[in-house]
């Protein structure tokens, strides 16, 4: 472990007005996507819709790094550069997924554990030669009525700290993301109490792993209401309460925390990350790490179409622009345009 490469790659990952872009759709993800524009989800048709974002001049003003699925990674631009070098040239850093997508827990029904710890110290080094210089492990834990259980968020925990210390050992570094869902009815104190508690145990199990804190970032969810709950609160309120649990939860050690952005809309989840960074100074540099925010509106641009390339790019570009500023705390609905 050089904790010199990794506590400077963390750094360089929350420069400041910039974020992330979670481009590391697995194959079944980015199929729903394409099916949202009648596009069929070959693996050419990934490399073109890739192709188009990555491309984007412009975009390294916002965007300090990019996450890549294993197919992606290995793939080139038409004109055969690889995505990687393409990236490395605008200044972005590419990060890779590294978990293997989610698995039942056993003896939980509706509970889920993540899987992807076959084989990968030996993926990271090869992430590495390949020219990944970060990852991510996403974990998920649903709430329902008596869920989650406590082995799921145990279990899950462990899952990531030992991903953690793993990538650090690599010289990765860890994007830890441990995603509360907001997919149900609960209000925003049912989902403060479910994020304090999971983010208890996962710094818990990073502290046993002796996974170092500083060469490490968090991607949480924001402490918000179940998309399907009657009550939606303002972005104040979003952020209060999500300040207060990360203050009672995250060391200060850790330099930055990028956010999913876990089914909010892309105005939504940058009016929230604004309110935020707005109620600072924080000890944490707050940013992005947007998968559907950066990208719902960019995609149905492009519609898989070469002559909308150019409109694909410009949404994506004004979406990365918005988020830059909102991780200043300098966005405005104005600024929307
Ligand atoms: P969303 O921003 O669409 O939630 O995706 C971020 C991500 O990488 C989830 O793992």
């Amino acid at each position: 472990m050089n904790p010199h490469e990794l506590d400077s790659t963390a750094r360089a990952l929350v420069a400041p007005g910039k974020g992330i872009l979670a481009a590391d759709e697995s194959a079944g993800t980015i199929k729903k996507r394409f099916d949202g524009i009648k596009l069929e989800a070959t693996e050419e048709n990934g490399r073109r819709y890739r192709e188009m974002l990555f491309t984007t001049a412009g975009a390294a003003e916002h965007v300090s790094g990019v996450i890549l699925f294993d197919a992606t990674i290995r793939q080139s631009t038409k004109g055969g550069q690889r995505f990687t070098d393409l990236l490395a040239s605008q200044g972005i850093i590419p990060g890779i997924k590294v978990d293997a997508g989610t698995m039942p827990l056993p003896g939980h029904p509706g509970e889920l554990i993540s899987a992807g710890a076959d084989g990968l110290r030996k993926r990271l080094a090869e992430y590495y030669a390949m020219g990944a210089r970060f990852a991510k492990w996403r974990a998920v834990i649903d709430i329902a009525p008596g869920i989650p259980s406590a082995l799921c968020l145990s279990a899950n925990a462990e899952a990531l700290a030992h991903y953690a210390a793993c990538c650090q050992a690599e010289n990765i570094v860890p994007i830890v993301e441990p995603e509360v869902l907001m997919d149900g009815d609960h209000g925003i104190a049912r989902c403060e109490d479910v994020t304090t508690e999971t983010l208890h145990q996962v710094f818990a199990a990073l502290y046993r792993y002796g996974v170092r804190l500083e060469g490490m970032l968090l991607k949480p969810n924001m402490v918000i209401a179940g998309a399907k709950c009657a009550t939606q609160d303002s972005a104040d309120a979003i952020a209060e309460a999500t300040l207060r649990c990360f203050k009672r939860t995250v060391p200060a050690a850790v330099p930055g925390i990028v956010f999913l952005s876990g089914g909010q809309s892309e105005v939504q989840a940058t009016a929230n990350l604004d309110a935020i960074v707005r109620r600072g100074p924080h000890p944490w540099t707050f940013s992005f790490s947007y998968g559907r925010a950066l990208q719902a509106g960019s995609i149905k641009a492009w519609a898989g179409l070469d002559e909308n390339v150019a409109k694909g790019q410009a949404v994506y570009l004004h979406r990365a622009r918005m988020n830059g500023l909102a991780a200043k705390g300098a966005w405005t609905q104005a600024a929307e345009g």
